[in-house]
């Protein structure tokens, strides 16, 4: 088995929201140095494939490859593995698949090459669902308790961590102990809009809550400098460089 990777000392990883590989590539440059990874999600995948994750990789920054597999056992396993040897630092599963599924991605990504395995980390419940969302497809509610009990669950299958909103924090924290590792997007600098993302926090409030990897998209790249925008979340974290 290899050696679960180190967190970087700057928890921000910049969401590439874009299909264009171009417009990508140029933000991930520009970023380098200002931040401790990316991510890339299916928008992003489905567009520019393999190839492109590697471009991304290429460039040496962290890459979180946001593709939120769902599917029986063996085909997710296939699917960690082949994200694994494109370089993927971190990698994610719904852990709505259930457990068998959850232990297949563990193994797969404990079973890949290079000198350290991706995290894989688990979606609970997708933040865009509400209850009435949740009980329209005969989930449980509250949303709160599935998400709790679906991060345990990723847990005790060896699971490294969860995405969850800031919302989320404590309660995960509590449950699943200082070890496991939380992803945090809906996060925004008191400089930044708020967009669409409705329960916001800000880079500190969500460090200081204890997540450990803070998802930012568009207070980053939808400014014209996205280095100086990335360099102004370090300093208001109190990171130097
Ligand atoms: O631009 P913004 O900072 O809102 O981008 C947040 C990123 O985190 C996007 O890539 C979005 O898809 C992702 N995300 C999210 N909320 C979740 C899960 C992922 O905003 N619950």
């Amino acid at each position: 088995m290899t050696d679960r990777p180190d967190l970087p000392v700057n928890p921000v990883f910049a969401a590439l929201d874009t299909p264009d590989l171009d417009q990508a590539l140029t933000w991930a440059d520009a970023l380098r140095g200002h931040v401790g990874g990316v991510k890339a999600g299916l928008e992003f995948f489905s567009a520019n494939g393999a190839d492109g994750v590697r471009r991304i990789v290429d460039l040496g920054l962290p890459l979180f490859l946001d593709l939120k597999f769902h599917d029986i056992p063996n085909t997710v396993a296939g699917a960690v593995r082949a994200v694994a040897d494109l370089g993927a630092a971190i990698v994610n599963v719904h852990a709505a698949g259930g457990p068998a599924m959850l232990a297949a991605a563990r193994e797969a990504a404990e079973q890949s090459g290079g000198a350290s395995r991706p995290l894989v980390v688990a979606v609970t419940v997708l933040t865009s669902l509400d209850d009435a969302d949740l009980t329209a497809v005969g989930q449980a509610v509250p949303a709160r308790d599935s998400v709790v009990r679906l991060a345990k669950l990723a847990q005790s299958e060896g699971l490294d961590g969860v995405v969850c909103s800031p919302a989320e924090i404590t309660a995960i924290r509590a449950a699943c102990g200082n070890d496991f590792k939380l992803i945090v997007p809906g996060i925004r600098p008191n400089w930044a809009a708020s967009g669409d993302q409705k329960r916001i926090t800000t880079p500190t409030q969500a460090r200081d809550d204890g997540a450990d990897i803070l998802i930012i998209g568009r207070p980053i790249t939808g400014t014209e400098e996205v280095g100086a925008a990335a360099s102004r979340i370090a300093s208001d974290l109190g990171i130097n460089r």
